[in-house]
């Protein structure tokens, strides 16, 4: 049936464990000695095999909810040989990881095999380099095929350099080296996915970074080629038991990323997706085609980093995919190809001969399919090229010869206006991600409510744009803004005036200076704790501080107050009387309330809590000119330099301490604009609850 409405995806979604991540996890749980527990573990069939794998080891795996497994093992020194054959299923990376980690493990024989695809694989990449090294591996049927014996023994020290770009090989040859506790040096000379390496650190292996200096370790990890830093791991290190919280599988978004691209009226929010630089590079290839992609690492789990990503509707243009950017992104070539296909120009790419190699001859079936239905398109022997066209209508019936990513590919284009497409083999999605369909229906044509009432939460450091951004967040959800600073500049304000006053009729300060007179001094404690503070709200949502009956205005601002504020915002009962104003503020008002300890101390049951950052350079280019006033000498390095001194400072405090909130939402304002950020908030708000 012809696709005759505008359809739109909008919400959140959450992705199942990445498969890279949970093999890993799998196999270090079983390396390390003790309980380790393994979360949002891929419940596909390749990796459940490895934790049949590690089973039959003599670890024990316990499923203990959904996607959750505690594996208990007895540690490198107490696995034993397997009763059974290891059955790897259809999976190329426990097979190959498999064989190096059992090469190492002495006293250990094991017979590993796979399906009949699998069986057709070579294994001599990984089994060549370990039999050098004496490792005994016998062929059970074919040279260099599974089924394959493989005898543990204890191997010398490994100096090694990987020459394929293999992530697979370089990871057998860094767990054979661990399960015999011997020293590994290994240079790459091309650079490969980096999950073993960071996953071992995690796990709390030295993992040491060989010949890099301050000046070029940046680009050592910001590259995703040519060069990878050479590692060195030392003697007798053992892998230590590990809560693995393992990312959504970033491929699996790519859908909902080029989807959410391709429909008008579209917002999705990605949430908890790896997002190392060798997996996301797709989303960078679909910003330089003009999509709307904003990335948000929220935080290091399993030794990566990961967040969420917010895609909106936006026009795309053609691209010619770099090729250097291939190998990174091999896997999104067929949903980018159809991104290309709605696109405004040429969209190609080349050198991705890999590709003919997948599941399925992935350049010969995309080429085939657009053909059928009229794109028009160019068949390379490494890649293709689309005429893109933004109205393009599709009808059609679509050939996917058993590959799950052409399946899905094909039904996001099948959402687009006019579109009408017969797709065949919608049952190959179960292999990777069954549940595509149910997360399509999540977040098709949905329209969510926004937040009607309640708090939003907003810290982070001074110039990260906290203020600014919670009276327009305020503002788009027709909430007041919290001003929480200007309370703290009330009582010092008020504070000062009584103790100057004080001073003057002679009462016996006992030399006290301000800071010591706020905590010591009877007769000022007595005012302040006393002193009648009220909060009122105008229409626009803009905060009014009253002072015994008194509203305090721009005097709040001065550098004056700003400069004696720090003991009054240090003293304990200051900050309870506080608490108290904002918390009584928000049983009658709802409210966007921006400080330093919203989420942590005044309000930990937010809604929504932020925490908004900023690097240090851009925090002093924003507040240089407020610091000139003040010294007109300042320049950005000496007011970058005082912001570093504060922000340690800050951390450090024994009472209101600068710090995240558990479950704060990380924003990083350094190069976005106010408005950004503001979008940001409201799709986390619109959506996350959803
Ligand atoms: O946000 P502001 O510049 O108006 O804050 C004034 C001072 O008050 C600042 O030095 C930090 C302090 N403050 C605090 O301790 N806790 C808050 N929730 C808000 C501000």
């Amino acid at each position: 049936m012809r696709n005759e409405k505008q359809n739109t995806l909008r919400g959140s979604l959450t992705f199942p464990g990445d498969k890279s991540l949970s093999h890993r996890a799998a196999l270090l749980a079983a390396l390390a000695k003790g309980t380790s527990t393994l979360y949002n573990f891929l419940g596909a069939s390749d990796t459940l095999n490895a934790l049949k794998a590690i089973e039959s080891l003599g670890v024990s795996v316990t499923k203990i909810g959904e996607d959750t497994y505690q594996v208990k093992s007895p540690g490198v020194q107490g696995l034993t040989p397997p009763k059974n054959v290891i059955d790897c299923g259809n999976s190329g990376t426990l097979s190959r990881l498999l064989l190096g980690m059992l090469a190492g493990l002495d006293g250990i024989t094991a017979t590993i095999d796979g399906d009949a695809s699998l069986r057709t694989r070579p294994m001599r990449r990984v089994t060549q380099i370990l039999e050098k090294l004496g490792a005994q591996f016998e062929y059970l049927e074919k040279a260099d095929c599974l089924p394959i014996r493989v005898t543990g023994t204890k191997l010398p020290p490994i100096v090694f350099t990987e020459t394929l770009g293999s992530a697979q090989v370089k990871s057998a040859v860094i767990l054979a080296a661990l399960s015999s506790g011997v020293s590994l040096s290994l240079t790459e000379e091309i650079c490969s996915r980096d999950h073993t390496e960071n996953m071992l650190r995690f796990a709390g292996v030295l993992v040491k970074k060989e010949g890099i200096t301050e000046e070029n370790s940046v680009t050592a990890k910001s590259s995703t080629h040519g060069v990878n830093p050479p590692i060195f791991i030392p003697e007798k290190q053992s892998v230590k038991p590990q809560d693995y919280k393992i990312w959504g599988d970033i491929s699996s978004a790519a859908f909902f990323a080029v989807g959410a691209s391709l429909l008008k009226g579209s917002e999705v929010l990605l949430q908890g997706v790896l997002l190392n630089p060798f997996r996301d590079r797709y989303l960078k290839v679909l910003t330089q085609m003009g999509a709307s992609v904003e990335i948000l690492p929220q935080r290091d789990e399993c030794g990566e980093k990961g967040g969420d990503v917010l895609v909106r509707y936006s026009p795309l243009s053609g691209i010619k995919i770099p090729k250097e950017d291939i190998p990174s992104l091999i896997d999104e070539l067929p949903i980018l190809t159809v991104a290309g296909v709605y696109c405004k120009g040429t969209f190609s790419y080349r050198d991705a001969k890999e590709l003919r190699v997948k599941e399925s001859d992935r350049i010969g079936i995309m080429v085939e399919n657009l053909e059928n239905l009229g794109v028009s398109v160019e068949e390379f022997d490494d890649g293709l090229s689309v005429e893109g066209n933004p109205s393009a209508q599709l009808a059609g019936k679509i050939t996917t010869r058993m590959d799950h990513r052409i399946v899905m590919s094909f039904e996001i284009a099948n959402l687009s206006p006019g579109a009408s497409l017969e797709i065949e083999g919608k049952e190959w999605i179960e292999t990777s991600f069954p549940s595509f369909y149910t997360k399509l229906q999540r977040v098709l044509n949905y329209a969510p409510p926004l937040l009607e009432k309640g708090v939003v939460a907003i810290d982070g450091p001074a110039g990260s744009g906290k203020s600014t951004v919670a009276y327009m967040l305020a503002r788009a959800l027709g909430f007041n803004q919290l001003d929480s600073g200007a309370l703290y500049r009330a009582f010092t304000y008020r504070g000062y005036q009584k103790f100057v006053a004080m001073e003057k009729q002679g009462i016996a300060m006992e030399k006290q200076g301000w800071d010591i007179a706020v905590q010591e001094n009877e007769q000022l404690v007595n005012y302040l704790q006393s002193m009648p503070v009220r909060l009122e709200f105008a229409p626009d949502g803009r905060q009014h501080v009253y002072a015994e009956d008194v509203e305090l205005q721009d005097e709040l601002r001065s550098a004056e107050v700003a400069s004696r504020i720090k003991p009054i915002a240090d003293a304990l009962f200051i900050r309870e009387r506080v608490k108290t104003i904002l918390r009584d503020a928000a049983l009658r008002y709802t409210l966007v309330a921006d400080g330093r300890d919203m989420g942590t101390e005044v309000f930990p049951e937010a809604h929504f809590k932020f925490f908004l950052t900023a690097s240090s350079r851009v925090r002093a280019e924003r507040r240089l000119i407020e610091f000139q006033q003040k010294d007109p000498h300042a320049t950005l390095e000496t007011v970058e330099k005082q912001i570093i001194e504060r922000d340690r400072d800050d951390g450090l405090r024994k009472v209101g301490a600068l710090k995240p909130a558990p479950k704060a939402i990380f924003i990083d304002t350094s190069s976005r604009t106010q408005e950004q950020v503001v979008q940001i908030m409201l799709a986390y708000i619109r959506y996350a609850a959803h």
